[in-house]
């Protein structure tokens, strides 16, 4: 490895061997920056200017990722990111931009046709039979009614979110209530995320695909699976696919809460009977434990790993660094198919605990130092320039998340999104890499346009290692962030 290895003094604390005390472990874990690095300015190619102001005053919407930032920021320091109303004006901010360069750039989500089956008819009447608290509503259709009811939680589960993270969030999925509201809402939010990435890079999905038919089992790994959000994604996913199948998809589920898996583990198997195309071939198996222990017990090899919005609640940690274990054993049985990819939410601190995360593995020797094991966002195995400081990778994508229930409980929480926003880390597996050619003059946009004002120059950052590449467009040019371009002259 050629890289210095000093720049890993972690800020972090080890984690707490005594699980008693790992609430207090993980608390330390969450919002540290492990990779601490100093201000940076400008990269030097391109019309590059002046330093990017760093780290005042910042705090980011947990769902959205909308930044307040001091008066030395782009924004003013009287916003209030926990006001709806700011965060209505800074999604009109979005929408405004994108209307002023032109439209949206990532190709809008296609929902697979048994999404709106799952999460308007099989799920809610699921939820209702398991989660109504009188005997009587039980065996019958969701109504309005029951959408009022389960709003309640919603609404809590929604604040308790905002309110505490990312510092004392409780076990919130001890409570009935809410693994139902994290059922009705927050599966199909998050669940539209992994869609998402599941098409963008379908061909990921073919290499586990591909690896679950050579070997006779298709195994997919949840790891923090709370009630199988990825993998329901992804089973859907699958349903919509055309060509051969494997003849065993085996979903393995790893969350410490029990009673969330089981609830994961039914929905997977209703799926897995209701359609014909998957009978007989769904299996689920549960561990239950801290995911980072529990992951050490697998022996067979694996077609895909799944990260879904764990990062932001625990990372282990040894000698304030995270423990490589867990994630070389993971490397160890992912040889061949689809490899491993986390989501996380748009906001600024998973998203930079995120790119922490990548470069560590470059860095540890983890992976190899190419950017051919990444099938996004990447497109270089340099640092990654946004793992600190002001600015931060994610990505949106215009459009609604399909639904009559999803739409009800928005609309209910006053939170009618019209983006689907995320960031998002996917490695190949060791021998099934991105073949995809890296052209050197290739650069992924990392922003949207810097400023609102028409008039003003047109400016977004690229992605570059160790720096931003601050890049100046023509006003006929469309750029947005998500865009992949060719700079000229390189
Ligand atoms: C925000 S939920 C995400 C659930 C699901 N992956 C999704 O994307 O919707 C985080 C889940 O991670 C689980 N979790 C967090 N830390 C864990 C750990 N160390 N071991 C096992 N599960 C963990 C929590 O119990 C919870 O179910």
């Amino acid at each position: 490895m050629s890289r210095e290895k000093t720049r890993l003094k972690m800020k972090l604390k080890p984690r707490d061997a005594n699980p008693e005390n790992r609430e207090e472990a993980s608390t330390t874990a969450r919002g540290g920056q492990f990779l601490p690095r100093g201000k940076k300015t400008f990269g030097p190619a391109g019309k590059i200017s002046r330093p990017i102001p760093r780290d005042e005053d910042e705090m980011a919407d947990e769902e959205t990722g909308v930044t307040r930032r001091n008066a030395r920021g782009r924004e003013s320091d009287d916003l209030d990111p926990s006001d709806e109303s700011f965060q209505r004006r800074m999604e009109t901010r979005d929408e405004k931009n994108a209307r002023f360069t032109g439209g949206p750039v990532l190709p809008e989500v296609d929902f697979p046709a048994s999404w709106t089956w799952f999460f308007d008819e099989c799920l809610p009447a699921w939820v209702k039979d398991h989660y109504s608290p009188k005997e009587s509503w039980k065996g019958k259709p969701f109504t309005s009614e029951d959408g009022k009811f389960f709003l309640k939680g919603i609404r809590d589960l929604s604040d308790l979110f905002t309110d505490d993270r990312p510092k004392q969030l409780p076990d919130y999925l001890a409570h009935g209530k809410y693994r139902s509201s994290y059922m009705l809402y927050f599966l199909p939010l998050q669940g539209a995320k992994f869609i998402a990435l599941f098409n963008q890079h379908s061909k990921a999905v073919d290499a586990a695909v591909a690896h679950g038919l050579e070997t006779g089992t298709m195994r997919i790994m949840d790891l923090g699976a709370g009630p199988a959000t990825a993998s329901i994604a992804l089973l859907l996913n699958l349903l919509a696919r055309k060509g051969e199948l494997p003849p065993k998809i085996e979903f393995v589920l790893f969350d410490q809460n029990s009673a969330i898996l089981k609830d994961g583990e039914s929905l997977l198997r209703k799926i897995g009977e209701s359609f014909p195309k998957m009978r007989g071939r769904v299996t689920v198996r549960l561990q239950v434990g801290d995911l980072w222990q529990t992951v050490l017990r697998e022996k067979n090899d694996v077609s895909l790993a799944l990260f879904g919005h764990t990062l932001n609640e625990y990372l282990p940690m040894r000698d304030g660094r995270p423990d490589p274990k867990p994630f070389s054993h993971i490397f160890s049985l992912l040889k061949f198919g689809g490899g491993i990819l986390w989501a996380e939410p748009a906001a600024k601190m998973p998203s930079q605990m995120l790119s922490q995360l990548r470069d560590y593995l470059f860095e540890e020797g983890l992976i190899e130092e190419t950017p051919h094991r990444i099938w996004g966002p990447c497109l270089h195995s340099g640092r990654c320039p946004m793992a600190v400081g002001r600015d931060w990778c994610h990505f949106s994508i215009a459009g609604k998340i399909p639904g009559k229930w999803f739409g009800f409980f928005s609309k209910g929480l006053s939170k009618e999104k019209e983006w689907l926003k995320y960031s998002y880390l996917w490695i190949t597996s060791e021998r099934d890499l991105n073949s995809s050619p890296i052209a050197p003059n290739l650069r992924l946009v990392l922003t949207d346009p810097l400023s609102r004002d028409p008039r003003a120059k047109k400016e977004v950052l690229l992605c570059e290692p160790e720096i931003p590449l601050r890049y100046t467009f023509s006003p006929t040019e469309f750029l947005r962030r998500g865009m992949k371009i060719l700079l000229k002259n390189r």
